[in-house]
Parts: structure tokens; sequence; C-alpha cells
């Protein structure tokens, strides 16, 4: 992926998420100097195995686990304090090193106990399928302009002032929409005691950090969370996140401007899958989707809630190479389809009658859809030991021929399982 030309990468899910980015920024982050992460919190689950060893990040760059490079957290990243000090204390405890590499942008805005309150109390009517980890509250109050930033923390009476307004604030929120369960004041003011003098020396300009390293030459890495089709203006809104997941976001919440992108990567699953509620065209009967569900593992890393799991809608993944600009495609989990003796591809839409072949805005219509499929033989073989695209049977490389011609974007890679080295590269 990385050139002499090729200096910042892009990896961004392209369907609803858990598409695999942890395991393929991981594979990519062993060539890079440094990681980054831009939007999201901590309701990202990436899950990176090595070895018997394995790592599920919400808040820290799936790149901390290789030594030599370093991470970021972005400014567009709302951060979690607690589950991110959980996570680098958890590292350490598996032999992971993290001093010295883990900065933090002083412009990221701080998820707070209030924030996880109000997600629990609004999921209670709008029914989105959150993962309650307070990432709507949050932008809320980002976009509200009362957001407390890590910067904030500096000027630690200040933010306390402002810090007893919001608390009251939420309070008054919780009561009307009759949440038993208030937030303390004090209890938020000690965690700022507790949080100000562990944090404040990873703060800093973090925009002017990636700046500098692709000046000297360095290589980044640019690590969306969630997927394209939960992108707050580009997804299956109101079922969506607060954040603008797709690759545009990438050059906002990281600081940095468009022009020095130079790929972008779109991970997408051999299959499809979604956690929460809202629309999945090609979701598949249940009988199959719990054998998909099986196969993969589709248990959320956030969660634990059941993936709904489908086949393959390149309605979908064409929108997400034309709203992301993908200049690639990261097929992963070839391996679930082992034994299918028949692999659906969803190709386009009939809705009221026509054949429609974008993506519809129209939540209604999205759900009116229907797929029309085209049936692809299976290979009823292991494709795990694959690390050639002619180590797999043709059968599987002709389904990867289909997905990339449906798709519109070309195939870079092949994730044929967990490890590390179940990779290939095209
Ligand atoms: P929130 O991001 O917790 O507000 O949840 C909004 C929607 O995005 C829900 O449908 C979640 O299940 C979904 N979501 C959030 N993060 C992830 C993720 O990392 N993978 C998959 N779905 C996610
Ligand atoms: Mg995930």
């Amino acid at each position: 992926m990385f050139t002499p030309k090729t200096l910042c990468v892009v990896v961004v899910g392209a369907q609803w998420g858990d598409e695999g980015k942890g395991k393929l920024v991981d594979v990519l982050a062993e060539r890079a100097d440094l990681v980054v992460r831009y939007q999201g919190g901590a309701n990202a689950g990436h899950t990176v195995c090595i070895g018997e060893a394995r790592f599920v990040l919400h808040q820290i760059p799936s790149g901390i686990l290789h030594q030599r490079t370093s991470c970021i957290v972005g400014n567009g990243v709302v951060l979690d304090p607690e589950t991110f000090f959980t996570e680098l204390d958890g590292l350490a405890a598996q032999g992971v090193a993290t001093e010295g590499r883990i900065f933090i942008s002083d412009r990221a805005h701080l998820v707070l106990p209030y924030h996880k309150l109000l997600d629990k109390a609004h999921e209670r009517s709008q029914k989105i399928g959150t993962t309650g980890r307070g990432i709507g509250p949050t932008y809320e109050d980002k976009y509200g302009r009362r957001g407390i930033r890590v910067g904030d923390l500096r000027h630690l009476d200040a933010a306390k002032a402002v810090l007893s307004e919001r608390v009251a604030r939420a309070n008054r929120l919780l009561s009307v929409m009759g949440s038993t369960e208030l937030a303390s004041e004090a209890s938020h003011h000690e965690l700022l005691d507790r949080l100000a003098p562990r944090l404040l020396p990873m703060a800093a300009d973090t925009g002017l950090l990636v700046d500098r390293a692709l000046k000297a030459g360095h290589r980044v890495l640019l690590e969306g969370a969630q997927g394209a089709l939960l992108d707050v203006d580009h997804g299956t809104y109101p079922f969506v996140t607060s954040s603008n997941t797709t690759a545009g976001g990438a050059a906002v919440g990281s600081g940095i401007g468009p022009t020095a992108i130079d790929e972008v990567l779109g991970v997408v699953k051999a299959y499809t899958t979604r956690v929460g509620n809202g629309p999945l065209p090609t979701q598949a009967e249940p009988a199959v989707e719990e054998q998909l569900r099986k196969l993969g593992g589709e248990f959320g890393a956030t969660t634990g809630r059941p993936r709904r799991c489908g086949w393959f809608d390149a309605t979908v993944v064409r929108y997400s190479v034309r709203i992301n600009g993908l200049t690639g495609l990261a097929v992963t989990k070839l391996d679930v389809l082992d034994t299918f003796a028949e692999i659906p591809v969803g190709t386009d839409y009939v809705l009221d009658g026509e054949v429609c072949q974008e993506l519809p805005a129209d939540i209604h219509a999205l759900e009116a859809v229907k797929p029309r499929y085209e049936r692809l033989p299976g290979w009823r073989r292991p494709t795990a030991a694959a690390r050639r695209l002619a180590d797999l049977p043709p059968e599987a490389r002709a389904y990867l021929d289909r997905l990339q011609d449906l798709s519109g974007a070309p195939i870079r890679y092949v994730s044929v399982g967990t490890r590390r080295d179940q990779i290939i590269e095209v």
C-alpha cells in the first residue's frame, strides 16, 4: 500500500462497520510510522488476533500493537477517558509498551458519564440501537458548543465550573425523559481531577504532528471506525452513528487537508452484517442468517449483540466506492463462505417495480427495496491457507472478480482468517 509516492492512506469501513478494519490496520501498520483514529469513540470495537493473544480495542488505534508505530487519537474522536486508560493498562498487562508513542488531540471532546446516561435515556424512546457509550450526546454537545475538550483540562477550575453547568443541564434533560438515574456533580469533578494529570502529558496539537510526519516522508495511516452506511450524512439516517465515518471525515478528524491523502482503502466483508436497527436490504432468512453468524462469529465486539447477517450487497459497496472515493478494496472473511454450495450476491434493487442502481436516501424507500440476486457457485474447500490469489479455488477467484466488477474498485487485499498472516496481497 505504501510507496515513496503514497504516504497517507485512509482505511474506512465500506458497509455497516465490523468489516475487519482492525485486522487490516494491524497488517498495514507494520509498514506505517503513524496511525491516526479520526472519528467515533468507544463505540468502535476492533478485534486483532496475534498468535494466541486476542486484543479488543475500542479507543486506541490498532496500530499500537506494533512497537515502532506511534498512535494518535485525533480531534474528530470523542474520547472516553475511562475506556482509554483501561485499554492502556490492559495493553501493559499483555506486555505491550505504549509509553511515548500515543498522543491525544487537545481538540478532542471528552465523553463523560452524563453522556452515557443521556444515551441510554434517548435510546428508550428512539430505538436506534446505539452502543450506549455516550457517543451521540457527546457529539451533540460538540456541535451545540457545550463540549469539554481534552485541552480544557489545562484550566481545571474553569473546566469544573463549565462541567457543573453541563451536569445540571443533563440532569434536567434526564428528569424530563423520566430517568431515575441522575449524574453526580461531585463524581464528575473527581473524574476530571483524576484524568488531568494522566491525559495532559499525552495531549498535543496532533494535526501538526501528522503534518510534520508527512513532510518528513513518514508513512501515515488514517484509521476510520464504523462504516460508510453509518455515516451521519451518507448512512441510513437516522439509523447511523453521529460522526462522518467516510473518507472526507479523515481529513477533518485528523487535522490535515484533503489534498494530503493519497489512497483510500475500503474494507468490505465478503458478505454483509449490521448491528443495531435500520434497513439491511440483503439480510438473509433466519436459518441462513444463523449459519453466517455462527461461521463468522458475528457478535458485536463492543456490546456482544448478535449481528444481523446477509449477502454481499453491491449497491451498498458501489455507493461506498463513490462517496469515499475508494481507490481499493480489502475483502475480508472470505473463508466464512467456504462451505456454501451457492452464494447469492445482491447486484441492485427493485423499487416500485423499477430497477434501481443507487442507494436511496429515503429510509422508507430503502426499507421497501427488494434486492436482485445473482447466484454464484461456491468453492466448498477451505481457503484459510491461501497466501496468493492463485492458491484460491477458481470459484473463489470468480466470486472476487464479480464483487470487484459490481463494486467498481480494484481488490487490493483478501483476508482468509483472523490471524495476521492470513492475508493475500493482490
Ligand atoms: P452509536 O454509535 O453508539 O451512537 O450507535 C449508532 C449505531 O451505530 C448503532 O446501530 C450501532 O450499533 C452502530 N455502531 C456504532 N459503532 C459501531 C461499530 O463499531 N460497528 C458496528 N456498528 C456500530
Ligand atoms: Mg467492530
